[in-house]
């Protein structure tokens, strides 16, 4: 069984999918750490072939380069999603680093880096029966999905969740910085040729602006049932 709940960043997915990973007792694909970890390797890992990669170089990055950097092993337990490279895991740092989130967005719109995931990810949901959130994840990745979902909410209240995250607070970001940077990925996510930020056809809608996470948890689980 395949569940794919797509939205902007910020919708609150990643903690609604693990949630209802939890209910149903199924994997967890957290498809932006995927990206998040290709992007770790190319920003912030010196002895990967990519380090330094993520100005004007960014557009000529290839497959065989990619095929050539440290395996990124996905794992899903009861602790949440993690990614190892070479036996490291590196989820702090790809949601902790400064910058990594814009740099993120630029390689996600590059069609090499989304070919080379797209492997990736499939391979997953041939292992497992997973709920997989993202952004092209009903649209591109598993079109056949037995349920899909696209989860939204306004800009303020996703701007104001992530001021409520411990992360962004040790950075000492503004509202306005944070707004301002949701809004510019938002953009970018949307407006990218390849695999756009899109409302699966089929999928199911739900704005949680005005709901908690646990009742757009319960919203959810009706749908899935
Ligand atoms: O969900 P997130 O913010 O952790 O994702 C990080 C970046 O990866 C985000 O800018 C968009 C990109 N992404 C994507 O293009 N497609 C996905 N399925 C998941 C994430």
């Amino acid at each position: 069984m395949i569940i794919t709940i797509d939205g902007p960043s910020g919708s609150g997915k990643s903690t609604v999918a693990q949630k209802i990973a939890q209910d149903r007792g199924i994997f967890y694909l957290n498809t932006g750490l995927l990206y998040r970890a290709i992007t770790y390797l190319v920003y912030e890992d010196p002895t990967s072939p990519l380090f330094g990669r993520y100005d004007d170089d960014i557009e000529l990055i290839t497959r065989d380069q990619l095929d050539a950097l440290p395996t990124l092993a996905y794992a899903y337990s009861a602790d949440g999603a993690t990614v190892f490279v070479h036996g490291q895991d590196i989820v702090a740092k790809c949601y902790a680093t400064p910058g990594l989130d814009q740099v993120a967005s630029k390689l996600s719109a590059l069609p090499v880096v989304r070919e080379f995931l797209l492997d990736v990810q499939r391979d997953i949901a041939k292992q497992h029966d997973v709920i997989a959130d993202g952004r092209d994840c009903g649209t591109v990745v598993f079109p056949d999905a037995e349920h899909k979902i696209f989860l939204t909410a306004s800009l303020d209240v996703r701007a104001q969740r992530r001021m409520l995250d411990a992360k962004v607070q040790a950075l000492g970001l503004t509202f306005e910085f944070v707004r301002n940077d949701l809004a510019e990925r938002d953009e970018r996510d949307e407006n990218r040729a390849i695999a756009p930020l899109r409302i699966p056809a089929g999928a199911t809608v739900i704005d949680s602006s005005d709901f908690s996470i646990d009742q757009t948890v319960e919203m959810i689980i009706k749908v899935v049932s």
